[in-house]
């Protein structure tokens, strides 16, 4: 029947899209799902005072206008909770949590990541304008999550 031989041809082609559809959803989830691109390195979350980079928090000057700023995320606050950078300096950041997911958010800038215990996670800010920054925690962390901040002040 004519009919019937239609109905083959769609059911075929919509079988086979489903197919199509989930391998990619699946190849995607495989490929992206494990790695968000922040996280660069691991990281012994339960041994951070032994680790290389964050057993000793803080500013460090890496060049002439270069910084490595080391920070350690912890119910409900920063370590160290101030930073003082000089204007126009350069700073990467390399933020790990010593307990549950945070974040490391610098308001008016692109730095706004999550922090995970067992991550590295970095990015990378030019402080031009003096004054003072109040960093926040953007993910809900807990009963002191309002209250979670740290400063940095740009010294011009
Ligand atoms: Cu830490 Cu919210």
């Amino acid at each position: 029947m004519h009919l019937h031989k239609y109905e083959k041809i769609w059911l075929t082609f919509g079988i086979g899209s489903l197919i199509l559809f989930l391998a990619i959803l699946g190849f995607t989830a495989f490929a992206f799902g494990h790695h968000p691109p922040s996280e660069l390195a691991t990281v012994d979350s339960q041994n951070l005072d032994k680790d290389e980079l964050f057993s000793e928090p803080g500013l460090k000057q890496v060049g002439e206008n270069d910084y490595q700023a080391v920070l350690v995320a912890q119910a409900f606050g920063y370590n160290p909770s101030t930073l003082e950078i000089p204007q126009g300096a350069t700073v990467e950041f390399f933020v790990t949590s010593a307990d549950v997911i945070h974040s490391f958010t610098i308001p008016g800038t692109n730095v706004n990541f999550m922090v995970t215990p067992g991550h590295v996670n970095t990015a990378t800010h030019t402080f031009d304008e003096a004054g003072e920054i109040l960093v926040i925690c953007n993910e809900y962390c807990g009963t002191g999550h309002q209250f979670m901040q740290m400063r940095i002040e740009v010294i011009p």
